[in-house]
């Protein structure tokens, strides 16, 4: 099997270079890759790299992710988000390859409580979830064999997230104010890899699973809760935390005013993606744990 990887640099894309690896010839990409076109905002090119490798498997781990700058270049997220996934499915229905897509919790306009359900009403709060939507949508269209998993709140032991800013802050300060009205869930970059490597092998045999895929890791939490787990099992693990547990304090989203509106409800259930493909997603917890004792031990 041959694949072929957009955006190996990012912290999805890093983690499949792993995944993917075993289960064929990978030929992996960034933006500014030099013999095959990696950039997803030169279309054309893109469409000659897919034409040049003829892949089986083409996986886009790349994406405008930068969700309040998306507000102020909305054309640019647009071209990676919405144009980009529209070419390579256009490319992969033409030459009867797969497209492994990712997509966002932030397709929904976070109403509500319950988990939300692939066949639930989307509505976009901002640039970067309604140009997300529109890739799906390209992709739907193309009628290419595809997967779409739509995930949220991703972390991993490489790159900038949520959680290693969490410790640096609280390194650094003695008080700290956190957001506790968005609920979702954190996702590992790595659970994300192996599960898209394990459905791969799934679809490949088996075609009538492609389709649209909630992903996302167990339990749910909100970031002020996810912030105190991190910093608190620094504490436990001596990594020269300042800030007192009683000095970290919830705020409402209100508090921290963003140019992009954020969805308040960005729970995913995932059940339909466990069941098809026989798959157990762990708790946000075990995940979270197991990145954090990575990265302390690095820093030690
Ligand atoms: N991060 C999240 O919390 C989150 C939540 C839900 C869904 N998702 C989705 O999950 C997927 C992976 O996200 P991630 O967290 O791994 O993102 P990430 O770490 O921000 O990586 C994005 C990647 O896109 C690449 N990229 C940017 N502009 C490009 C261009 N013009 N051409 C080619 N590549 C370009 C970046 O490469 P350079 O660094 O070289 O520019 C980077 O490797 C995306 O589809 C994202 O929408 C992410």
């Amino acid at each position: 099997m041959k694949i072929l990887l957009f955006g190996k640099n990012g912290q999805v894309g890093w983690e499949l270079q792993r995944s993917l690896a075993p289960l064929g010839e990978l030929v992996a990409l960034a933006s500014d890759s030099q013999a095959l076109c990696g950039d997803l905002t030169d279309l054309a090119g893109i469409a000659q790299t897919v034409r040049a490798v003829a892949p089986d498997v083409i996986v886009n781990a790349a994406a405008h992710t930068a969700v309040d700058r998306a507000e102020s270049e909305p054309e640019l997220a647009r071209a990676l988000n919405a144009l980009a996934p529209g070419v390579l499915a256009q490319e992969a229905q033409r030459s009867g390859a797969w497209l492994i897509h990712y997509s966002t919790d932030y397709v929904f306009d976070g109403s509500g409580d319950t988990p939300w359900l692939e066949t639930d009403p989307t509505g976009p709060l901002n640039v970067y979830g309604q140009t997300k939507l529109e890739g799906e949508a390209a992709i739907r269209a193309s009628g290419c064999q595809h997967l779409i998993f739509r995930t949220s709140w991703v972390y991993a032991a490489r790159g900038g997230n949520f959680a290693k800013t969490m410790l640096r802050l609280a390194r650094e300060r003695d008080h700290l104010a956190v957001i506790n009205d968005q609920i979702g869930a954190p996702t590992g970059a790595d659970l994300l890899a192996d599960v898209t490597a394990h459905a791969i092998r799934s679809a490949m045999q088996r075609p009538e699973l492609g389709g649209l895929y909630h992903l996302a890791a167990g339990g749910q939490t909100s970031w002020y809760d996810y912030a105190r787990f991190v910093i608190e099992f620094a504490r436990q693990a001596d990594a020269g935390i300042k800030v007192a547990s009683d000095a970290i304090q919830a705020v409402p989203s209100s508090a921290f005013p963003t140019a992009a509106q954020r969805p308040l409800n960005s729970r995913l259930d995932t059940r339909k993606l466990q069941t098809t493909f026989n798959l157990q997603l762990p708790h946000w917890q075990d995940g979270i744990t197991r990145m954090l004792t990575e990265t302390l031990e690095k820093s030690s």
